[in-house]
């Protein structure tokens, strides 16, 4: 089993990342019309951001004034900086990592569950990352009532892969101070239960 960063740096090495850019873009383009409908003007961080491709989606956006990603892979940073110059990309583990100056919107992609403790990345984003007001919105494929990713861990041997359910997730949110916590399923279709999306406010 590798780890999860161990794991994408693995997939940068063969071009994979560039897959997650297409199977995860509409979900994600739903997670930006959230945004941008609760958002006059916003600075932003994707936590997680692998290549950058949805940094570079968002900050296209006339209101998204300041947008960076932040990825524990070496190699996604490297490739995400070289692909693009205009936005701020950084090396770290989401474990700890800390921005310099807090953001209006943190927007994630697939990597919340990558964790042993995924309450103690949502209470470090909500009480070091966030300005008040400000929103986290993350997205995730494997949950519980999705039975096609049950075997996703087998698939990929990845060493942490928590299965949670769509409550187990609001309840995280709420118990670390998130109000108007929503969620959402977007692209489902008849086998898929859509990407779980999941947004809180810190008020
Ligand atoms: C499934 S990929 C999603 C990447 C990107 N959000 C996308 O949609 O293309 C998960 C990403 O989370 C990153 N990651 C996993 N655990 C991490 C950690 N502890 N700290 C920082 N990044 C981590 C991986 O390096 C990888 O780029």
């Amino acid at each position: 089993m590798k780890s999860p960063i161990e794991t994408f740096t693995n997939w940068v090495k063969t071009g994979r990342d560039e897959g997650m850019e297409k199977n995860h873009k509409e979900p994600v383009k739903k997670m930006i019309e959230l945004i941008l409908s609760s958002n006059k003007q916003f600075s932003i961080i994707d936590a997680g951001c692998g290549n950058g491709w949805a940094v570079r989606l968002i900050s296209s956006n006339k209101n998204c004034l300041v947008a960076s990603g932040v990825d524990g892979s070496k190699l996604m940073i490297k490739k995400a900086k070289k692909i693009d110059k205009k936005n701020k990309y950084f090396h770290g583990d989401l474990n700890n990592w800390i921005p310099k100056k807090k953001v209006d919107v943190v927007m994630s992609m697939e990597v919340f569950y990558y964790f042993e403790d995924p309450k103690s990345l949502i209470s470090k984003i909500y009480h070091e990352w966030l300005n008040p007001g400000g929103q986290l919105v993350i997205g995730l494929d494997f949950y519980f009532e999705n039975p096609d990713c049950h075997n996703w861990q087998e698939q990929t041997g990845v060493s942490i892969m928590k299965l949670l359910k769509i409550n187990d997730w609001i309840k995280l949110f709420k118990k670390v101070g998130f109000k108007e916590v929503n969620k959402y399923q977007f692209c489902q279709n008849k086998s898929w239960m859509g990407t779980l999306v999941i947004q809180g406010i810190k008020i």
